[in-house]
């Protein structure tokens, strides 16, 4: 990561509520190009509220959202498609179609955006399926699928578009720590490989320290803290304490003998 970073996104004192539970109470955020961001927090602390903002999928109730320098707050819907094949979502539990095949899913925003030529259809889901490691998998239905190769497909259908940038919510939930492994392998080749900026909602701590190259933590509906991962394992900051060491219990988790430093993999 260079000195000068070009922020792709951009938060400015965001708020969001819904009747009188203000959710978002004025969050800023900066997002690089290229970077992989990862978002912790407490459950029903905003999360995916925030990250839904970031590809126009809610609009500010106060403040601004930026994207490549463009404000797409008060964009009309009609713009929208464009701001969201760039910015792109991976749901949280993945909320694939049962009734379609893999390859049906995956083509799903292709044909939402017009698309029709069947063979270029075909290639790009092919493409998607050969990112996520599953080529040839087109014809299988998600309920043959197990917990892992569901997600992969919805990370496929994610980035079907090519979008310059990825958001994840909850990839590992509900997965066993290896598949969770792989999916985080997925997350930094998108990186490496295709040059996709990710930010990534997760409560998974081994999974922060392997993909991770700065951290926000979400408190209060604001950005209570911001680092690297190991800025974090170092922090005494007694509520970042106090979640890292909740997570630590998770059977998934982060154990205490999980070696701090080792942000390589
Ligand atoms: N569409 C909605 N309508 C009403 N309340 C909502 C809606 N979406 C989220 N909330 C509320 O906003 C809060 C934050 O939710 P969420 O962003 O899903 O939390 P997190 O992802 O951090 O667990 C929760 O209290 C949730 O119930
Ligand atoms: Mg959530």
């Amino acid at each position: 990561m260079t000195k000068d970073r070009e922020v792709f996104l951009e938060v400015r004192n965001l708020h969001q509520r819904f009747g009188r539970h203000r959710v978002l109470r004025g969050v800023d955020l900066k997002v690089y190009r290229g970077e992989t961001l990862c978002i912790l927090g407490g459950s029903g602390g905003g999360k995916s509220v925030l990250v839904k903002h970031l590809c126009g999928l809610m609009r500010p109730w106060k403040g601004s959202v930026t994207v490549e320098g463009e404000d797409i707050t008060n964009l009309p819907e009609r713009a929208l498609g464009a701001v969201r094949r760039k910015v792109s979502m991976m749901f949280q539990g993945g909320a694939l179609f049962d009734s379609f095949t893999v390859g049906q899913n995956i083509a799903f925003p292709l044909r939402e955006a017009g698309l029709r030529d069947q063979k270029e259809i075909d290639l790009r889901v092919r493409r998607a399926l050969k990112i996520v490691r599953m080529s040839g998998q087109e014809k299988k239905m998600p309920a043959d699928l197990s917990g892992g190769m569901r997600k992969r497909v919805a990370l496929a259908r994610a980035v079907v578009e090519m979008p310059a940038c990825v958001l994840y919510d909850e990839p590992h939930a509900g997965l066993d720590p290896i598949t969770s492994d792989s999916i985080d392998h997925l997350i930094r080749d998108l990186g490496v490989d295709h040059k996709i900026t990710n930010v990534v909602i997760t409560h998974e701590l081994r999974s922060v320290f392997r993909i991770a190259d700065r951290v926000a933590f979400m408190k209060d509906g604001v950005i209570y803290w911001k680092g690297t991962a190991d800025e974090l394992a170092a922090s005494r900051d007694p509520e970042l304490v106090n979640f890292v060491q909740g997570r630590s219990g998770n059977r998934d988790g982060w154990d205490q003998d999980t070696p701090r430093i080792d942000t390589s993999g």
